[in-house]
């Protein structure tokens, strides 16, 4: 049994979250990169990395929460991650139940809204069964969105919603001269979304490795050699520090 761990409960002194709440992102999305490397360097198994870094999300969560960030998505668990040993994805896919395990009693005592992007339909049914069960108990929150990329893919996403808008305008239902950002928005897992307006990535590498291609268009990306499991609020704060000094052109001048 895992000792539950206060999760919002003290709120850090204000001295400690950015000063300033101007120019704050609303929605950052993370790439949790490095569990592997951080275990290696400690001569553990890489699972050792996956599990310290699910103790980081709970304090990443809380960091967002105390800085008004509507939403936190998390990049859990990529398309491509199949790809690795049977062992190892069947790790990474019990954790959802094990944070949710720990955590969901103060996520829903704060306010916290769990939801999920992905393809959930080839997920292990105990990994199906925690997240539902933690959305269906806190769909009525509307404090953060922490929403996990789970089994998630942008090129994916692309080709079940080009799909999807072929069979609408096959019935009718919609017409292809409506079709312009905002319905091809609606047409994606994360529909109802800001776009990302920061991406943050950990570990060193430079990539998107397929998230949210669509999505982080106009994204501000910030990237840190920090191995994920070592990645604290601090980090995350200053991060957000960071982007409000950032100035979006968006093309423009
Ligand atoms: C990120 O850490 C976790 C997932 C991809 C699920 P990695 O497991 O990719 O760690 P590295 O990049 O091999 O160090
Ligand atoms: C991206 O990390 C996926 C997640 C963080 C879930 P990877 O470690 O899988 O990406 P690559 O292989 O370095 O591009
Ligand atoms: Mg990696």
């Amino acid at each position: 049994m895992s000792m539950k761990i206060p999760f919002f409960k003290q709120k850090e002194s204000k001295a400690n979250e950015t000063s300033d709440s101007d120019n704050m992102p609303r929605h950052v999305a993370v790439i949790m990169d490095g569990n592997g490397r951080w275990a290696k360097k400690r001569g553990l198994p890489r699972i050792a990395g996956h599990k310290a870094g699910m103790d980081v999300v709970r304090d990443v969560a809380k960091a967002a929460a105390n800085s008004d960030i509507e939403t936190l998505t998390l990049y859990a668990f990529s398309t491509e991650n199949w790809r690795r040993p049977t062992s190892e994805v069947n790790y990474l896919l019990s954790l959802p139940k094990e944070f949710l395990h720990i955590y969901l009693p103060e996520l829903i005592e704060n306010n916290v809204r769990v939801e999920t992007i992905g393809d959930s339909t080839v997920l292990p049914d105990h990994t199906k069964d925690a997240v539902n069960d933690a959305k269906s108990k806190t769909m009525m929150n509307d404090g953060l969105l922490l929403n996990f990329a789970l089994n998630y893919g942008s090129r994916y996403e692309m080709i079940e919603a080009i799909k999807q808008i072929a069979a609408d305008v096959d019935d009718s239902a919609l017409s292809l001269d409506e079709l312009d950002e905002d319905v091809v928005s609606r047409y994606l897992y994360t529909n109802n979304l800001s776009d990302p307006d920061l991406l943050i990535r950990t570990s060193g590498e430079q990539r998107l490795s397929n998230f949210l291609l669509w999505q982080c268009a106009y994204s501000e990306l910030w990237f840190t050699d920090i191995l994920w499991p070592d990645f604290t609020a601090d980090t995350f704060r200053q991060a957000l520090t960071d982007y409000q000094q950032r100035k979006r052109r968006y093309g423009g001048v």
